[in-house]
């Protein structure tokens, strides 16, 4: 009997392998010793009214064979379900994890597996072959089936829409089953196609937890189903159209990778391991990550009322206060006024721009700034000179209607004609000017379906700009965080969270995003106050508070706000200038206090982390409680300062203790910030208190700009 032992961080996975079939599943979940292992067939009990011959779950179980649960893969020939039996399997250890070859002769398919271990979790990894002698159509290929680590007992997950992304949904594990499936073509505003299965009472900090996130950026399906012998399975992978991955002899097909990561540390610690695997997939320009930009985007200032001479006042307005990236949002193009008209002709709207875009690009950046634009390619307005030109080239079913989203249909990314020409109208418009970013939306749900292939146009396109463009960074949007996960991560830098830019509203959304994407490519801006997707009003001081977690922008226009918040947003552009050095590539620990309050720290305990202390609504206790943050334990002695209060300090506020008055930090022992706690200044509705703190061993803590006045 051969044990494979795949320890990533603190977790394990034990399989047992047997000579002919897929490798047993012995131990999924917290890091254990497997030397000594008696064989799984010596160890378990006959199940109740089953078959003589024992069919445990292994690592790609398919239907027919005695296994009654989920299959990995399902397959037809000729129009008729194509069981499958795996008559030979081999099983090879690679550098950092395993390849798993099973093979059905008579079926003519080969499935191959990957599980790699890296940055503390697993990256799991499905192909199928089709080497026999009529082609093959693959009706589903899940990424991974996994046994749900034993204890776990809360599934939580995000579902969300347009102006309302990641919504959070706590439940409980099922008793029949459950599922999350997207068919709208994207991965939606529900955020990345992902899942967090818990202990069952767990805290950020504590408590088992599995983390799972899929590469892809449409269709998917996460299911957990219940077996009558008492555990749970789950399964993840693409969601595939009717014969959509139809295989002739010879060819494969690849499912997207999924990412696992197991923590005993709670959510926090499978975030941080998703965190780590993600950062390691991001291809930033030049090969590391510079420190974000902050921007302008022109969307909510002008939508589409511009042109050269209102963008040029526009991008000075953003220089004054600090901008370092200008981008100009929709409405550059011909014929696009309004939603109506424009998509698919990208070039410079010569009534507005009768230059183009270079001078515009060149004064921005005279003006101290990169130029970005936005631009929504697999999309089409029906009325548009590309549309007229070719009809044919919009995803559209034969004697079905065609039906518009926002007046615009979608172009048929399987089509090389249409990605050649993408590929070719983009390069040009890069060409064309000094441009150093672009914004790619997706403004739309899929119908007909575009299916696998859609995605992989879309990735492949990218793939293709990116090599031509290396120094051109991309933002993912779709109506907001319609396409935020990590399949769009090899390709892109910055994710857009949300059309929503309310803070009470992105409160949640960011630490929804987080769970699986790191702060440093979540766009969060300051709009405009009353907030124009809520028409709710907040300060400058604590839209800007919010927005300094993630990768911060502007969109408003500077010169419509009174002096007063115009010099205020300078110093918040100030403040996250300096505080992305911190709060960007490192470690980030989610919370909640007592009495409604939330906490987000970014960085590094000991080397400096920034603490985001955040009251959205009015208290209701007395005095606010000291704020524990057990992620700290261990970490010495720490030198803690609070920057501010952003936000809620007019009418009656409550003194600062005398321990907050001062500008020489605190120091406490980190055990006591874990455990008793940190003591917390009056908060009021709408306001954000932020910390510093970093090892008080280290010297001086390095200074951050002053805090924002009027805060
Ligand atoms: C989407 C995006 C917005 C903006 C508009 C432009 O809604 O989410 O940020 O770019 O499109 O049409």
């Amino acid at each position: 009997m051969t044990i494979l032992s795949l320890p990533s961080g603190e977790g394990t996975i034990v399989l047992e392998a047997v000579p002919t079939g897929a490798p047993l599943w012995r131990h999924f979940g917290a890091a254990c010793a497997s030397a000594a292992l008696p064989a799984l067939a010596d160890t378990r009990t006959a199940a109740s009214f089953s078959l003589d011959q024992d069919c445990p779950l292994t690592l790609a179980p398919v239907g027919g064979t005695g296994w009654f649960g989920p299959a990995v893969v399902e397959l037809r020939r000729d129009g008729a379900a194509l069981p499958l039996v795996w008559t030979h399997a081999d099983h090879a250890e690679t550098a950092d994890g395993l390849c798993i070859t099973l093979r059905d002769d008579r079926a003519g398919v080969t499935l191959v597996q990957t599980i790699t271990c890296e940055h503390g979790g697993w990256r799991f990894g499905a192909e199928l072959i089709n080497h026999g002698s009529a082609p093959v159509s693959i009706e589903a290929l899940a990424s991974v089936v996994v046994p749900v680590p034993a204890g776990l007992a809360r599934v939580v997950s995000w579902r969300g829409r347009h102006n309302a992304e990641l919504v959070e949904a706590d439940e409980a594990l099922p008793q029949q089953a459950w599922r999350r499936e997207g068919r709208r073509g994207i991965s939606g505003h529900g955020g990345a196609p992902g899942v967090y299965l818990c202990a069952p009472a767990p805290t950020r900090d504590h408590g088992d937890v599995l983390a799972l996130q899929l590469c892809w950026s449409g269709d998917s399906r996460i299911a957990i189903e219940r077996d009558d012998e008492g555990f749970h399975v789950l399964t993840a992978g693409a969601v595939l159209q009717p014969g959509e991955a139809t295989l002739a002899t010879g060819r494969r097909w690849t499912a997207p990778d999924a990412l696992l990561a197991f923590s005993a540390r709670g959510r926090n610690g499978a975030m941080a391991v998703q965190h780590a695997m993600v950062r390691a997939m991001l291809r930033w320009p030049g090969g590391a990550m510079a420190p974000r930009k902050v921007h302008l985007n022109s969307w909510e200032a002008c939508y589409f009322d511009h042109d050269a001479a209102r963008i040029v006042e526009l991008a000075r307005a953003a220089a004054a206060i600090g901008i370092e990236r200008f981008v100009l949002d929709d409405g550059w193009f011909a014929g696009r006024n309004d939603d109506h008209a424009g998509l698919g002709d990208w070039h410079p709207d010569t009534a507005k721009y009768p230059h183009g875009l270079a001078p515009l690009a060149q004064a921005v950046r005279d003006l101290g700034m990169e130029f970005g634009l936005w631009v929504e390619p697999e999309m089409i307005n029906p009325d548009s000179d590309l549309y007229r030109a070719h009809p044919d080239w919009a995803l559209h079913c034969d004697g079905h209607p065609l039906l518009t989203a926002r007046n615009q249909l979608v172009l048929d990314m399987a089509h090389a004609d249409v990605r050649d020409h993408l590929f070719a109208v983009l390069d040009a418009v890069l060409r064309s000017a000094p441009i150093g970013y672009l914004k790619w939306d997706h403004n739309r749900d899929l119908v007909p379906p575009g299916g696998a292939a859609q995605v992989r146009g879309t990735h492949d396109l990218l793939a293709r700009l990116r090599a031509a463009h290396p120094l051109v960074e991309i933002e993912s949007c779709a109506g907001g965080g319609g396409r935020s996960d990590a399949g769009m991560i090899p390709y892109v830098h910055r994710f857009w969270t949300s059309d929503t830019i309310d803070a009470v509203s992105r409160v949640a959304m960011q630490r929804g995003f987080v769970a699986f994407l790191p702060p440093e490519v979540m766009g969060s801006h300051v709009g405009a106050s009353p907030a124009h997707a809520t028409g709710r009003t907040q300060s400058m001081a604590f839209r800007a508070a919010i927005a300094s977690m993630g990768h911060f922008g502007v969109e408003l226009d500077p010169d419509a706000l009174n002096p007063a918040d115009r010099d205020e947003l300078a110093q918040w552009i100030g403040f996250a200038r300096a505080a992305r050095q911190i709060a960007h590539g490192g470690g980030v620990w989610l919370g909640e206090g007592a009495d409604g309050l939330v906490w987000q720290a970014q960085g590094c305990p000991t080397r400096g982390l920034l603490l985001w202390v955040v009251r959205c609504d009015p208290p209701q206790d007395r005095r606010p409680q000291p704020l524990r943050l057990p992620f700290l334990a261990g970490q010495g002695d720490l030198a803690v300062r609070l920057l501010g209060i952003a936000g809620g300090l007019a009418g009656h506020a409550a003194p600062l203790p005398p321990l907050w008055q001062g500008t020489d930090p605190a120091v406490f022992s980190a055990d006591w910030l874990a455990r008793a706690g940190l003591p917390l200044p009056p908060l009021k509705a709408e306001s954000v208190a932020i910390f510093h703190l970093a090892g008080a061993q280290a010297g001086a803590m390095a200074p951050l700009p002053r805090f924002p006045r009027n805060s």
